[in-house]
């Protein structure tokens, strides 16, 4: 069975949560591609050309410890709008999605370029102040003394960059189903994605 469930939004606005508790309800695999980006960053940070840090790119990059940090956003941001860098990372993430048993991926433009042809799509929002306030909590927990106001300056600088660009800009893909979190508990997000991708399901079995 091959079922591809995109997952794409703005910076903190749920995609991770939502993308971890779906994979583990319908025992899909999941990719967190935010990942990719910011593993190419952080060796671009220490000196790595951004394609050749791309290209050499190994599963275990991504087991790093330092790769949540707002640097690191802000380093993936920027090598995410090199099409050659988006390009060297395309066929891992399209063979990830038509694995058998059923993928999650989520990201910027899973929707719209890696995956036109997913199952299911959701693009996931959330206000500018939530999204600040969620990762605040996030880094707070793993003691980062960074401030809501700063976040808040970081997400929107990233998501700028993110939609400005004009390689893979992140947008919702025409059929994607929109999901605003600003007022749902994780459980209500959760339930929301999981009744769509069911009913996806259930059609496909018709
Ligand atoms: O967790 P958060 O939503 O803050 O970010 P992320 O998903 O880890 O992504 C970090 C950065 O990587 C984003 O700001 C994008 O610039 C880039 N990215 C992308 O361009 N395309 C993707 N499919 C995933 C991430």
């Amino acid at each position: 069975m091959r079922f591809t469930v995109a997952i794409d939004g703005p910076a903190a606005a749920g995609k991770g949560t939502i993308s971890r508790a779906v994979a583990a309800h319908f025992r899909f695999a999941h990719l967190d591609t935010g990942l990719l980006y910011r593993a190419v960053g952080a060796r671009v940070a220490e000196g790595a050309e951004p394609v050749a840090a791309a290209r050499g790119l190994e599963m275990s990059d991504l087991e790093r410890g330092d790769l949540r940090s707002a640097e690191a956003g802000q380093a993936a941001s920027r090598v995410a709008a090199l099409p050659e860098v988006r390009a060297a990372l395309v066929e891992f993430q399209r063979r990830f999605a038509r694995r058998e048993g059923g993928a999650v991926l989520d990201g910027r433009d899973i929707g719209t370029v890696i995956c036109p042809e997913a199952e299911v799509k959701l693009f996931v929002t959330a206000s500018d102040e939530e999204r600040a306030r969620r990762r605040w909590l996030e880094l707070a927990a793993k003691g980062s003394g960074q401030s809501e106001a700063e976040i808040l300056q970081d997400l929107r600088e990233r998501d700028r960059r993110d939609r400005e660009r004009e390689a893979a800009p992140l947008r919702p893909a025409p059929d994607a189903l929109l999901l605003d979190t600003t007022k749902l508990t994780i459980d209500a997000a959760v339930n929301k994605a999981i009744e769509a991708i069911g009913l996806r399901q259930a059609q496909g079995r018709e």
